[in-house]
C-alpha cells in the first residue's frame, strides 16, 4: 500500500487520537526505518525511546520466532519459563528482588499507584493514600495516569480525576515539604522529565527527596518508563543519579519493541500484593517476556548504556557548538542519549524539513526537538544526522 492509502484507511477507520501523520513505516533494520514509498530515514526517535537495541535486532527476531513456534500465550493461572527468567534478570541487575509485569508504562505505573497505597496503608498508616507527583511529569494515559501527569492539558475533558494526587514543580525540595501531610503515602517522580521538555534534575534534588521519604516513611517511586534500559547511559536513570527508588517501572525499551511493562521492587514491599489484589491477563506473556529478556541481554552484552554515555555526550557537544552559530538554538540539554534542542522558534516545520532530508525527530510541546536515537548509534550516524540536522537550522 502507498502512504496515501494508509492515510486514507486511518481517516476512515482509526480513531483520530494522533492526528495527521507524516509517513508510513514498513520497515526498520538497526538505526534506519523506510517508508512506503521506499525512502531511508535515520531514526532518531527509535519509537520514542523504545526501540534500544535498534529496529529488529536479530537477537530480539530470533527469540520471538523461537517462541511463537513453542508458546505465544497462556495466562497467569499457569507458570512460564520466559517469564520467571526475565524476572531474576531484573532483578540481577537493579535493586528489586520482585517483579510484577503488564502491558504499557501506564500500567506499570497504575501497578506501582495501587501498590504504594496498599503497602502505605498496611504498614504505615491506614489514612495514608496520597501522591506527590510532579508539575510537568507524564505518567501515562489512563485515568490515574492522568491524574499523576502534573500537566493540565491531559486532564481536560476527563474530570473528574482520580482522587489523591498533589502536584509540585519539579526540582523544588521546599515545595514538596510543603505538599506533605500524614496522609502522604508516595512521591512519584522520573529521573529526568523526558515528555515534560527534558528537565534534569539539580544535582541534589533525587537525594535530597529519598532523604524526606526515608524520614516521613513515604515510598518514593522513580517512573523509568522512558529512562530504563541505558537511556541516560547506565541501565537505568537511579544509577546515573545515585539514588535508590522504592519501587520502579519500566516499560517502552524493555521488550526491544514488543510491548511489556514492568513494576518492580523489594520484596518487604511486593508481599502487599496477594494473589487476587492485581492482575493482567497480557502481563508477563511469554511472546514478550522472551523479546525482552533478549532485549536485555543485548544491552548488556553490547555494553549500550556505555555507548549511550558516549554518543550522548558527543552528540550533545555538537550541538552545543552548533548553538554558537545558530541563535535560534535557545538551550541544549540532556543526559546520556536523551537530548533536548530547544528552538527559540516553533520545532514543527524544522523536524518537517529534516524528515525531508531524512532524518526523524520529533517536537516536544512547541519548541523542544527531542533527540533519542538507539542506543546502538555510531559517530558515523551521528554525523549523518547533524548534517541534516544542520541544512534544517539553516533553512529557518
Ligand atoms: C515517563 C513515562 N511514564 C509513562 C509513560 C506511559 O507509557 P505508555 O505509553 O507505555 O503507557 C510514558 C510514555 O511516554 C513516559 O514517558
Amino acid at each position: 500500500m502507498t502512504t496515501a492509502e494508509i492515510k486514507k484507511m486511518a481517516d476512515d477507520y482509526i480513531i483520530n487520537t494522533y492526528g495527521e501523520r507524516p509517513i508510513s513505516i514498513t520497515k526498520g533494520e538497526g538505526v534506519y526505518v523506510w517508508d512506503a514509498e521506499g525512502k531511508r530515514y535515520l531514526d532518531f526517535v527509535a519509537g520514542i525511546s523504545t526501540n534500544n537495541v535498534g529496529h529488529c535486532h536479530p537477537r530480539v527476531v530470533d527469540a520471538i520466532i523461537d517462541q511463537a513456534r513453542k508458546l505465544i500465550h497462556t495466562s497467569n493461572l499457569y507458570y512460564t519459563e520466559p517469564q520467571v527468567r526475565l524476572a531474576k534478570r531484573i532483578v540481577e541487575l537493579s535493586f528489586a528482588e520482585k517483579c510484577f509485569f503488564c502491558n504499557s508504562g501506564a500500567e506499570a505505573n497504575e501497578g506501582a499507584i495501587k501498590l504504594a497505597r496498599k503497602y502505605s496503608k498496611e504498614n504505615v498508616d491506614p489514612k495514608r493514600f496520597e501522591i506527590i507527583t510532579m508539575l510537568k511529569s507524564f505518567h501515562g494515559r489512563t485515568m490515574t495516569t492522568i491524574t499523576a501527569t502534573g500537566q493540565e492539558k491531559y486532564h481536560k475533558g476527563f474530570e473528574p480525576l482520580s482522587p489523591g494526587f498533589k502536584y509540585v514543580p519539579f526540582n523544588d525540595i521546599k515545595a514538596v515539604e510543603d505538599a506533605i501531610t500524614e496522609n502522604t503515602c508516595a512521591i512519584m517522580v522520573e529521573p529526568i522529565q523526558v515528555e515534560g521538555g527534558i528537565n534534569l534534575p539539580d544535582k541534589e534534588y533525587l537525594p535530597i527527596l529519598r532523604e524526606i521519604c526515608n524520614k516521613n516513611k513515604i515510598l518514593l517511586i522513580f517512573d523509568e518508563v522512558q529512562t530504563a534500559m541505558g537511556r541516560l547511559g547506565a541501565m537505568y536513570g537511579y544509577h546515573v543519579y545515585g539514588v535508590e527508588p522504592d519501587i520502579i517501572t519500566m516499560a517502552k525499551a524493555l521488550g526491544g519493541g514488543v510491548p511489556i511493562g514492568c513494576m518492580a521492587t523489594k520484596t518487604k514491599i511486593a508481599e502487599s500484593l496477594v494473589p487476587g489484589s492485581h492482575a493482567s491477563t497480557f502481563g508477563g506473556n511469554p511472546l514478550a517476556c522472551s523479546a525482552a529478556l533478549a532485549a536485555i541481554n543485548t544491552i548488556v552484552d553490547e555494553k549500550l548504556p556505555e555507548n549511550a554515555q558516549k554518543m550522548g555526550d558527543y552528540l550533545k557537544e555538537k550541538f552545543l557548538s552548533m548553538k554558537d552559530k545558530y541563535p535560534v538554538i535557545k538551550d541544549v540539554r540532556g543526559c546520556g542519549l536523551v537530548i533536548g534542542v530547544e528552538l527559540n522558534v516553533e520545532g514543527k516545520g524544522f523536524v518537517s524539513e529534516c524528515m525531508k532530508n531524512g532524518l526523524i525527530l520529533n517536537c516536544i510541546g512547541t519548541s523542544v526537538i527531542r533527540c533519542v536515537p538507539p542506543l546502538i548509534v555510531t559517530k558515523d550516524h551521528i554525523e549523518e544526522a547533524l548534517n541534516i540536522f544542520e541544512k534544517g537550522l539553516a533553512s529557518i
